[in-house]
């Protein structure tokens, strides 16, 4: 799918901005603080109702007005459609799907899918086991939505399960009322390990070229290493589950956690079998998260047979002048990328490759087009 045309209202530095896009690669130019990360934030709080600098919607209304809106023509290979997400304060969000409103957000996140690298994105690297959680999980919501509500429902039985613990009751009384608990968490846990060690296999043979098409005989992988041993279905990873629970019960109630399952989950991002937390320099772990961002769009097209929007944000600093034209050219296979920089330069030699190339500029919240190629 790709985008045809945003329009803003009062999305933070932008009064009010129209930019059309063309499929293939669009280019927006700016010195800091213009707007760039604005303009793809404002796509992908639209596509995914999130954004990775706030949980406040109301930080996105521009400082001087009190609503914004978000308008897009997504064109999905058969039509294009409308979608909008306004809001505004003290009322909150409203959502539009070719002028017609929907109650439900979801609704919206259906029609239009991206991936988003942001260089906070690093984390994923970098970071703790929940950043890696998270980016996994967001893979397997966004090839099946109906993920989102198994975790919601395990996050909700793990907190349950621990305000037991520390609810005062005798040990005793907490065992009793722990089993109806437990099968529940069990159950949702088994599922969430289950979709996690899946995806994993088809997501690692993606990473794999992608990344070797950046750093040649380099072996990118990500392993899963999960709390509960693997098991080869549902069931025997719910029997392994179970006893492990037991086993930790006395301790668990003691400390007043869940010391097993999957919000206990990491997983090992390796290069050449090395852990890349450890070893990898600064561009290559811009490189490994690259990768690991354009192998989710691949997975995601394979799975739902639509290829999402990549937003990539302030992508090409940091990395040398090959592995800038290494990921150009995995960007010409694209349908559509919107990419931010600070420099022309960088792009230079690399306009020419086939696909249509946009460039625009941005200053101050406005936005110009400057060239195609
Ligand atoms: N709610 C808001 N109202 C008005 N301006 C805002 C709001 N939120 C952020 N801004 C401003 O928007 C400007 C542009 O921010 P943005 O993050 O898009 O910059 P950028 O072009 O990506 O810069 P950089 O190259 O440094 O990453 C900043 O000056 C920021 O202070
Ligand atoms: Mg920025």
């Amino acid at each position: 799918m790709h985008l045809n045309q945003i329009t803003l209202l009062n999305f933070r530095n932008y009064e009010q901005a129209t930019v059309s896009f063309n499929q293939g690669i669009n280019i927006i130019l700016g010195e800091n603080a213009q707007g760039k990360t604005n303009l793809l934030e404002a796509v992908y709080f639209l596509a995914s109702g999130k954004t990775h600098r706030t949980n406040n919607a109301e930080d996105l209304i521009n400082l001087r007005k009190d609503f914004f809106k978000i308008l897009v023509l997504v064109n999905n290979g058969i039509r294009e459609n409308s979608l909008e997400v306004s809001y505004k304060k003290g009322e909150g969000k409203t959502t539009r799907i070719n002028g017609i409103i929907k109650r439900k957000r979801e609704d919206l996140f259906d029609q239009i899918s991206t991936v988003f690298f942001s260089p906070d994105d690093l984390r994923i690297v970098k970071g703790g086991p929940c950043e890696r959680r998270e980016f996994v999980d967001e893979i397997i919501t966004q090839i099946k939505p109906t993920y989102r509500f198994i975790k919601m429902r395990y996050v909700k039985i793990l907190k349950q399960r621990n305000a037991l613990f520390r609810s005062g009751l005798e040990n005793e009384r907490i065992v009793e009322q722990l089993s109806a608990w437990d099968e529940q968490l069990v159950s949702f846990g088994a599922k969430i390990i289950w979709k996690r060690a899946n995806l994993l296999e088809a997501f690692n043979n993606k990473a794999k070229w992608i990344y070797q098409a950046l750093a040649p005989q380099e072996w990118l992988t990500v392993r899963y290493q999960p709390s509960i041993g693997p098991g080869s279905s549902i069931e025997e990873i719910e029997d392994k589950f179970r006893i492990e629970l037991e086993k930790r019960r006395m301790t668990d109630i003691e400390l007043g956690v869940t010391s097993v399952g999957p919000h206990r989950d990491d997983f090992r991002i390796e290069v050449n079998s090395k852990d890349s937390r450890i070893h990898s320099s600064q561009g290559e772990q811009r490189c490994i998260v690259l990768s690991l961002k354009m192998a989710a769009g691949l997975l995601i097209r394979e799975e739902t047979e639509t290829e999402p929007i990549f937003l990539f944000d302030d992508v090409m600093s940091e990395l040398d002048e090959r592995r800038r034209r290494a990921l150009f050219n995995l960007f010409f296979k694209r349908e559509q990328v919107i990419i931010t920089s600070t420099s022309q330069m960088y792009f230079g030699s690399l306009l020419k490759g086939g696909k249509t190339v946009s460039l625009f500029t941005v200053s101050q919240g406005k936005v110009k087009k400057i060239g195609r190629y």
